[in-house]
């Protein structure tokens, strides 16, 4: 049974995978999505919780109600990515190690996604490789616990 525990953050939009443009995004689902990481947190020997909201407030909450209980986030923050200053801050306030992904090549969309506030202070970011943002990007989360 696994002691560790890693928090898993989608921001807002990311409940409609599979149904939101799924020629940009790919046609998994969230629920999907969250399988493939508690499967692969399995094999890494550690456990995934994951939480989506659309709102950024309720992401915030939910950083400050739960820092304590996990060992790192691995984050894909979505439009907040782009200009919440608020998330950021919380998520500098956790002090735990920190990874963010995206599923597409932002830096190959539109030129306001090219910018993120979360970079700067995230341990490392892995972008445009679909499903495999996350689990590369729990797995780089998961050997930054182990070396600390
Ligand atoms: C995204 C990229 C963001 O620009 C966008 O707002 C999203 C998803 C991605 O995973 O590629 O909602 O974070």
């Amino acid at each position: 049974m696994p002691v560790e525990k890693v928090l898993v953050l989608h921001g807002p939009n990311l409940n409609l995978l599979g149904s939101r443009e799924p020629d940009v995004y790919g046609e998994f689902t969230l629920d999907e999505i969250n399988n493939e990481l508690k499967k692969r947190g399995k094999s890494l020997d550690i456990e995934v919780d994951c939480h989506q909201s659309n709102h950024e407030g309720a992401l915030i909450d939910h950083i400050h109600d739960s820092t304590e209980n996990y060992r790192g986030i691995l984050i894909n923050p979505a439009a907040l990515t782009h200009y919440s200053y608020a998330l950021r801050d919380a998520l500098i306030a956790s002090g735990l190690p920190l990874v963010e992904i995206h599923l597409t090549n932002v830096f190959a969309r539109e030129p306001f996604r090219h910018h993120s506030v979360v970079s700067p202070i995230a341990d490392g970011l892995i972008y445009g490789l679909g499903l495999d943002s996350y689990l590369l990007g729990l797995e780089a989360l998961v050997n930054i616990i182990k070396k600390s």
